[in-house]
């Protein structure tokens, strides 16, 4: 792969002011290909829960992405949007961007956020169910973002819910729209992967550090992943555990024409990998635990010129600060992202779209 350079906004500059860091692929460029925005595929989200990436079709992610780009480069007034809904952001496992971002979202279009940043701070901590919790969002909210540890939480959820759920990550299971933010970070970065077909040696070879079986984040950019097989060679896993897929996700991936395989080998891959997914967190049943010592990247790592690194955040050893630097970096283009692509997601939920995009931009 070599697509990248010419899209690269802001390259790694040590030198810049403003703190921004890292490889800034162009919202425009991405735009570009394909400026008009389908208002009606996004109507397909009016009023709808998030509850799994299996929602989310190619034509539904590249639209959405499209809209995040013209909301990050303030194309047009959105300002008042939202100013009549309210979001609770109910998090009964710690967060640092889901919750901040998806508050950013909707404060940055007017509207108001209500916010559970610590499962002690409510009912639950004196055993208060799931099911009346469920009706205090009905009454206090007009959507609602909940993050858990147990994946049946948000399921179980759902069935009292009147008003749409978004999926912030429930146990091991999925974290959609950190799948969103991840690609609408590489369409940014590869615009063809959403509107061409790549020739045959440039198409992505993807290597995923981590176990989509036991890793939400692993397993929701999987999933979406596999909608962009016409441009996809090949995907690697690099994961310690024997069974790194899950029953769930390898019938998903077995229905792909992509192909996958499994190595234990990162050093010896790096030099065919364009694109590593990365994370080392999973859930065990009983908690969280770290792992991926073996599989670390850092400025020393052998990678690729163009090769780009995604990773959710919170780091921890894997991902060396060495490279924040490098243009390899597309993990903080990846977390700041969040904001609007999360934010079209909400416009999209509220059906607001048409309210804030002039006709002009639309198909
Ligand atoms: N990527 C992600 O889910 O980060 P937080 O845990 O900080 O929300």
């Amino acid at each position: 792969m070599s697509l990248s350079a010419s899209q690269v906004e802001h390259e790694a500059d040590p030198e810049r002011k403003d703190g921004i860091i890292g490889n800034r692929p162009s919202p425009s460029a991405f735009l570009e290909r394909s400026p008009k925005l389908r208002a009606t595929v996004l109507d397909r989200l009016h009023h709808n829960s998030v509850l799994s990436a299996t929602l989310f079709d190619k034509e539904l992610l590249v639209e959405l992405a499209k809209l995040a780009a013209y909301l990050q480069l303030g194309r047009f007034p959105a300002g008042h949007a939202l100013e009549d809904k309210i979001l609770a952001a109910a998090f009964f496992e710690p967060s640092t961007r889901t919750r901040l971002s998806f508050e950013s979202a909707m404060l940055r279009v007017g509207g108001k956020t209500i916010s559970v940043a610590d499962a002690k701070t409510t009912g639950v901590a004196k055993g208060e169910s799931m099911r009346d919790i469920g009706q205090m969002f009905n009454s206090y909210a007009d959507v609602v973002v909940v993050r858990h540890t147990e994946q049946r939480a948000i399921q179980e959820l759902s069935e009292y819910l009147k008003i749409p759920l978004i999926n912030g990550g429930n146990g091991s299971d999925e974290h959609p729209t950190q799948a969103l933010a991840d690609w609408y970070a590489l369409l940014k970065w590869c615009p063809e992967i959403a509107f061409g077909q790549l020739p045959e040696k440039f198409r992505l070879n993807i290597g995923i550090i981590g176990t989509p079986g036991n890793m939400r984040t692993v397993k929701s950019f999987l999933t979406l992943a596999l909608l962009f097989h016409e441009n996809i060679n090949h995907i690697t896993i690099f994961s310690e555990m024997a069974d790194p897929l899950g029953d769930e996700i390898r019938e998903l991936t077995n229905a792909s024409p992509i192909g996958i395989d499994f190595s234990q080998n990162l050093k010896q891959s790096l030099e065919y990998l364009d694109v590593i997914y990365m994370n080392a967190i999973a859930f065990l049943g009983d908690g969280y635990r770290h792992f991926g010592g073996e599989f670390s990247l850092d400025g020393d790592s052998q990678l690729k010129p163009d090769t780009v690194i995604l990773h959710p955040l919170a780091r921890g050893e894997e991902l060396g600060t060495d490279l924040d630097q490098s243009i390899h970096n597309l993990y903080f283009n990846q977390a700041d992202g969040a904001v609007w692509i999360r934010q079209a997601l909400l416009l999209s939920i509220f059906g607001r779209v048409r309210d804030v995009v002039p006709s002009t931009f639309l198909a």
